[in-house]
């Protein structure tokens, strides 16, 4: 029986901060769980630039509490316009990571996103060329096509086209929520990865609708059925090293998710390590929670892998019914539950 266990420091690969109050609230939280994380740019207005990169990444280290040792990888928001040398130079100066696609109108604050891939040809051209990662929110958005089949025809209609035109290109297809992902990722070569969140491993859609309709369950790309759960499951504790730990904690006040119009997001932050490890015990894969959380993404990213290490013992934990979120609270994802590991401070 384990009763700790110690991994090389953590990173979150996919996380949102907002700005102002509600990040400086936030930044904390994910700060005392990882050594670093991608920071996602959809702002409003969005951080389009590398002179907006670099102002936004400020802001956030002067979140960071004293003591703490913290970094903020960033990423520009893709638009019909944009500026291939800026972002370019932002990543040759070590301001941008990464680049990030959303399809217009995919998700919170996308309306600026990117309307016909065809528009930033010239972006991802050069994106390949000096090795610059796209992170890609994998969903379609039209009208037509019903919203839990939005990843899939993704898939089909953008990505498979995509990597056969740039193979050199380093994509991430972030949060991925379905089988057919997963067969995507399996089949593709070195270059392609994605990220898993916490809720995609613990929930399916039942959890959203069944006995009345739960809008702390609700993000985007949406919960799916079971199959693909289980799918999801076995990809993160798999033998693929593609495969690795991004939370898309996502926070939104909670009177902004209890709405008539409520927010899709879910704030995973306080107890991501927590709710992943849960999964890798009830799957039997202990040994390579450290591989998911803390050596696939830096491979991936080509990037050094952190010194230093947490660990996490094996003491149960009650999340709180909120959490400080700023100007409002926040409801945490497993909000007045038991999880069974503690990360020790
Ligand atoms: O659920 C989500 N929330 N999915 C996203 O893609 C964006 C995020 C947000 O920014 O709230
Ligand atoms: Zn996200």
């Amino acid at each position: 029986m384990v009763e700790s266990l110690t991994i090389r420091r953590p990173d979150d690969w996919h996380l949102h901060f907002r700005d102002g109050a509600t990040m400086r609230a936030v930044v904390p939280q994910t700060a005392r769980q990882f050594a670093r994380a991608i920071v996602m740019p959809n702002l409003s207005p969005p951080v389009t630039t590398s002179a907006l990169a670099a102002a936004y990444r400020q802001r956030i280290l002067d979140a960071v509490p004293e003591g703490m040792a913290f970094t903020p990888l960033m990423t520009a928001y893709l638009t019909d316009n944009s500026d291939a040398e800026d972002l370019a130079a932002g990543f040759a100066d070590g301001v941008l990571t990464a680049a990030k696609l959303y399809p217009a109108g995919a998700t919170t604050n996308s309306d600026h996103g990117v309307t016909d891939i065809g528009r930033i040809a010239g972006v991802l051209e050069k994106m390949a060329e000096i090795g610059m990662p796209l992170c890609v929110h994998g969903e379609v958005t039209h009208a037509d096509i019903d919203i839990f089949d939005r990843e899939a025809v993704f898939i089909d209609r953008i990505l498979v086209p995509l990597v056969e035109r740039l193979p050199d290109l380093k994509v991430i297809f972030e949060h991925i929520t379905t089988r057919q992902a997963v067969e995507f990722v399996d089949g593709s070569g070195a270059n392609i990865g994605a990220t898993i969140t916490p809720q995609h491993l613990h929930i399916n859609r039942n959890a959203m609708l069944v006995g009345g309709i739960r809008p702390h369950m609700y993000c985007l790309p949406v919960a799916k059925r079971e199959e693909h759960r289980l799918a999801l499951r076995k990809a993160a504790t798999g033998e693929s090293t593609r495969y690795f730990l991004g939370t898309d904690s996502a926070p939104h006040h909670r009177h902004a998710k209890e709405s008539d119009c409520g927010c899709a997001g879910i704030f995973n932050a306080p107890f991501a390590l927590e709710s992943y490890l849960a999964v890798f015990e009830e799957e039997g894969a202990i040994d390579r929670f450290e591989a998911f959380a803390s050596e696939n993404g830096p491979r991936f990213y080509g990037l050094p892998l952190n010194e230093g290490t947490v660990t996490l013992e094996k003491v149960s934990v009650s999340v709180p019914a909120t959490v400080d979120g700023g100007e409002a609270e926040i409801v945490p994802f497993h909000a007045s539950e038991t999880l069974s590991w503690r990360l020790a401070s």
